[in-house]
């Protein structure tokens, strides 16, 4: 079985960027609503139920074809928002990103070169999706947004970061000011823990 994950902070955690009321849904509602949707789809097929929320996205290919979308649609959902709840923290940004890292986001040309690339990712996604920092396997980084549930671990890449683009992620507080909530979740994310995922990627 599948479970909802517990968020590492409160819910009151994001507040002024991220309020009690959208991370109560996000989390409680959307996120659980795909869990049990996952875990209801799967049910008859509990070999599945073996694997990991990273093993299942990575091996769609080898679930039965009538399945195979809406595993896709709601492991794809889970999956994605697990990695971006456990990639934020709230109270004052400690920026506590690794040398090795650091060095790498210098290849955007700087951090606050990084940030416009991001930005404009988000910006640029129609309508619902994801942007990711994504690492290759020389540790070199890139940028990527997918659509809905999509994801770059299910084409066999290792994403580190995301950042949720749909409007349930931000529109209680932001409506459609998608730009003023992307430049606050600079904000929010937690380097310390990207970068230790960062050097995982290194070592595999
Ligand atoms: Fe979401």
């Amino acid at each position: 079985m599948f479970t909802l994950i517990d968020l590492p902070y409160s819910y009151t955690a994001l507040i002024p960027y991220i309020s009690k009321e959208t991370l109560e849904f996000h989390h409680n509602k959307h996120l659980a609503g795909y869990v049990n949707k996952l875990n209801e789809i799967l049910a008859p097929h509990e070999f599945f139920l073996n694997y990991d929320i990273e093993e299942l996205v990575q091996n769609l290919d080898k679930l039965p074809e009538d399945i195979r979308q809406a595993v896709t649609n709601n492991a794809g959902q889970v999956y994605n928002h697990n990695l971006y709840f456990e990639s934020l923290q709230g109270g004052k940004q400690e920026f506590k990103l690794s040398k090795e890292l650091g060095d790498a986001i210098d290849s955007f040309g700087s951090y606050e070169n990084f940030q416009k690339l991001w930005t404009a990712a988000g910006v640029g996604q129609f309508g619902s999706g994801w942007v990711w920092l994504v690492v290759d396997g020389e540790g070199k980084l890139s940028i990527e947004k997918t659509a809905n549930a999509d994801s770059p671990l299910m084409h066999g890449r290792s994403p580190i970061l995301t950042m949720d683009v749909w409007e349930h992620a931000y529109y209680l507080d932001y409506q459609s000011r998608r730009p003023d909530y992307i430049k606050d979740y600079f904000e929010l994310m937690n380097w310390e823990i990207i970068s230790q995922r960062y050097a995982k990627t290194l070592t595999i």
